[in-house]
């Protein structure tokens, strides 16, 4: 903790180019892969979605993911202190540290939501221990769930101790816990998920999952739909949240920045499509709804483990793996805060204490959200906020707008403001190609997207 302290501004740096791919998996695979992309895939039709999806990620997230690790690396600093660095020795105005600023809040607004999802792995680890999930049926495993969400006592306690967790090892300094635990926890989370895709072939319903998840029907395509895709591809890769900037700072000089960055998209996007296989089949054998929303997961992989040998295993090793997947996640989301805090001769523990306290505060409206506060629409009298409580608008603020909107920024800049030589310094023969989709190709279909939308 000392070392890390005393190198503020000159921060360690990963052991190697593999803890440094295993942080930035560790910080993107979470619950966006698990949780999120079946149920926003379920809620919006399926195939179409998930090829727009797929496409974001290529044209879009990976551009971006890129020139947020190249940025994060020539500047070695917090995601606001490399904004206005890099852009100061390019010439240009400081006021780019905005681009790090609000990254900075982003990653902040999202660690206060995530910690209560992320805090409901918990309760379910307890439950899978207790075998109380073997032969479970579906309507069971909905009240099961139901019976969770009603409860603010229990939410807040999963919500605390998962932001404590959060902290604990934020305060230490990403390096040491972080790298030693994700670099063995990953590959765990991956085979499981392949066991799990193992068991949905058994369901008899496999073939129909692949069909709704690969065969496109754009006539069920809305802009809406796209902006969500668009967004969770910022939003699982961890981007336009500081993380992958900040994570870039610890990164060697001899690490090809786009090599990793494409093992890092295809790892993630690997398991969110995994994800789906494994719980689609399990909907449509349980006659569930695919567009039931975010208790997706938490209803139907339950039903999916109680009929397994073994169930009650299987169950608290996955429901484990999940909260580490997103421990590895909200670490990296506090990272932009305590790194720039740190640099301002604040110490990471009390930064990282500080800054988890009042994610935690904010984490308490995403609680109250789920049940008391349920009918609570603030921007109801907009039709596009319709129904949406204070944790939908959190979700909506930042994957919908601040996200898309902080890449776009981040390609203009990199794009336009940034001299094309130094970014070559960087990227080698790979500039060629990433140089005119981060110019063009990038800020062109975002522009797209935001036009559609707002129309
Ligand atoms: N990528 C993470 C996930 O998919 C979420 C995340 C967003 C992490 C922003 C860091 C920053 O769960």
């Amino acid at each position: 903790m000392a070392e890390n302290n005393q190198r503020a501004g000159n921060p360690a740096q990963w052991s190697s180019r593999f803890a440094f791919i295993m942080a930035a998996v560790g910080s993107a695979v979470g619950l966006g892969n698990i949780w999120k992309f079946p149920y926003i895939t379920g809620e919006n039709g399926g195939g179409a979605f998930v090829l727009v999806y797929l496409a974001c990620i290529a044209v879009i997230g990976l551009p971006i993911m890129v020139a947020e690790v190249m940025l994060g690396r020539r500047g070695g600093k917090s995601p606001i202190g490399t904004m206005a660095m890099v852009a100061g020795s390019e010439g240009r105005s400081r006021g780019w540290a905005g681009v790090g600023i609000m990254a900075t809040l982003t990653a902040f607004i999202i660690l206060s939501f995530y910690s209560v999802i992320a805090g409901w792995t918990m309760p379910y680890i307890l439950a899978a221990v207790g075998g109380e999930f073997s032969g479970i049926a579906a309507e069971e495993s909905g009240a099961l769930f139901g019976g969770l969400l009603a409860s603010p006592g229990q939410l807040l306690l999963w919500h605390s101790v998962f932001m404590g967790l959060t902290v604990l090892v934020s305060a230490g300094g990403v390096r040491h816990g972080l790298e030693r635990a994700v670099t063995k926890l990953m590959p765990a989370l991956f085979v499981l998920l392949l066991i799990l895709v193992g068991y949905a072939m058994t369901t008899g319903h496999f073939g129909e999952a692949i069909g709704f998840l690969f065969r496109p029907d754009f006539s069920a395509l809305t802009a809406e739909a796209v902006l969500v895709a668009l967004g969770h591809a910022f939003f699982t890769l961890s981007l336009a949240s500081g993380a992958m900037m900040a994570y870039g700072a610890y990164l060697k000089k001899d690490v090809s920045i786009a090599r990793t960055s494409v093992v890092v998209a295809f790892m993630d996007t690997g398991v969110a499509l995994l994800a789906g296989l494994a719980i689609f089949p399990i909907v449509f054998a349980n006659g569930l709804e695919p567009g039931a929303g975010p208790g997706l997961i938490f209803v139907t992989l339950p039903v999916a483990f109680g009929q397994m040998p073994g169930s009650s295993f299987f169950a608290t090793l996955f429901f484990v793996l999940l909260l580490f997947a997103a421990w590895s996640s909200s670490i990296s989301m506090l990272e932009s805060l305590v790194s720039y805090l740190n640099e301002k001769g604040v110490s990471r523990v009390k930064a990282a204490v500080g800054g988890g306290l009042v994610a935690w505060l904010v984490g308490i409206t995403t609680v109250l959200s789920l049940n008391e506060w349920a009918g609570f629409t603030p921007l109801g009298m907009f039709e596009r906020f319709e129904g949406k409580t204070l944790f939908d608008l959190y979700d909506y603020l930042t994957a919908n707008i601040m996200m898309p909107l902080g890449a776009l920024l981040t390609a203009l800049f990199v794009g336009w403001k940034m001299k094309p030589a130094h970014s070559a310094a960087e990227l080698g023969s790979w500039h060629r190609v990433w140089y005119p989709v981060v110019r063009y190709l990038s800020p062109i279909a975002l522009l797209i997207v935001f036009y559609f939308n707002l129309k």
